[in-house]
């Protein structure tokens, strides 16, 4: 069984994600952390137990983190999964947040992880808050993680949220820093070019939506507006090339689940710019060794797409 920890900010690719995590048998959630991004954090808090509902495993405790980033600033992601986050559905019957844990998200992490030292798979797609204040409050936390997969950053300066910016580190670029530089686990990292690159074409999108299941229903639902920004010519032309839908934060918690399914990637030292007009947020790869850096992580280039489908698949039946 792989114990996995999820620190995620629910917006549709988040909800995505945790069901392919909930579709994989040999898969314990020992937890999911929320952190403020997408969408304001009692959103993300929601959100994610919407999705728990609908895969009928509200179990899994759910914890409140970081609503601002470590400078207290929020930025949202609210054009593309919309203002609340899984795409303005009204949803009458959403679980209230008394479900939620007592335990705040970093004590939790920590907590976790010290029960099951050397067993625990974090993934985190969302801005790195509750990561970089869970490592303050435990310092010797990485060392006890089995593996790190983060969805974040950029590998050519492309951005999605500046210039040069990804999401999840634009959120808080000072999270960013500290969990590239005090997380010494085996690290494993989905920039944003990588899951441009490596997107579902559409024909298989349409497939894995049609399913004649309650969570397809959900899916289709919550990802209509998303899916249609995806599908709009600029995004397609300049973002995935015309190749279809990337549901970044999924291929987090793929490489996590299946220890194949990275077929290519870079192993690097990594920092994040905290300055610059343009820059701020945005990763910088240092391939000649020039920041004297120890601990170098894994870049994600190629994944086994037919893998991903079949995950993709299995998690709306
Ligand atoms: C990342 O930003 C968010 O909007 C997505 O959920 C993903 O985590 C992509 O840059």
């Amino acid at each position: 069984m792989k114990k996995l920890i999820l620190d995620l900010d629910t917006g549709v690719d988040d909800a995505q994600a945790i069901m392919v995590a909930i579709a994989d048998p040999d898969v314990e959630i020992l937890g999911i952390t929320c952190c403020h991004g997408n969408t304001p954090l009692e959103n993300v808090l929601k959100n994610t137990l919407r999705v728990l509902k609908v895969c009928k495993r509200l179990d899994i405790p759910v914890y409140r983190g970081c609503s601002t980033s470590l400078l207290g600033r929020e930025q949202h992601a609210g054009d593309y999964h919309g203002k609340d986050g899984l795409g303005d559905v009204p949803d009458e019957d959403a679980p209230g947040l008394e479900l939620l844990q007592k335990r705040k998200a970093a004590q939790a992490l920590v907590k976790m992880v010290k029960e099951n030292a050397g067993e625990v798979t974090l993934v985190a797609t969302a801005p790195l808050t509750n990561l970089a204040v869970a490592v303050q409050l435990d310092p010797s936390l990485p060392k006890k993680l089995k593996a790190l997969y983060i969805m974040g950053g950029n590998t050519e300066s492309r951005g999605n949220t500046t210039v040069c910016g990804e999401f999840n580190f634009v959120a808080d670029p000072e999270a960013a820093y500290i969990v590239l530089d005090r997380y010494t686990c085996p690290t494993y990292i989905a920039t944003w070019e990588f899951s441009c690159r490596n997107s579902l074409p559409w024909s298989f999108c349409d497939a894995w939506l049609a399913q004649d299941t309650e969570k397809a229903r959900f899916m289709e639902k919550i990802a209509c507006l998303s899916m249609k920004k995806a599908q709009s010519a600029d995004y397609q032309k300049e973002i995935t090339e015309g190749k279809g839908f990337n549901s970044c934060d999924t291929y987090a918690v793929a490489a996590a689940i299946d220890d194949t399914f990275i077929t290519e990637s870079d192993e690097v030292a990594v920092s994040v710019e905290l300055e610059g007009t343009y820059t701020r947020g945005m990763m910088v790869l240092d391939y000649m060794g020039l920041l004297q850096k120890k601990h170098k992580v894994f870049v994600m280039k190629q994944v086994d797409l037919e893998k991903f489908k079949q995950m993709f698949m299995n998690s709306l039946k």
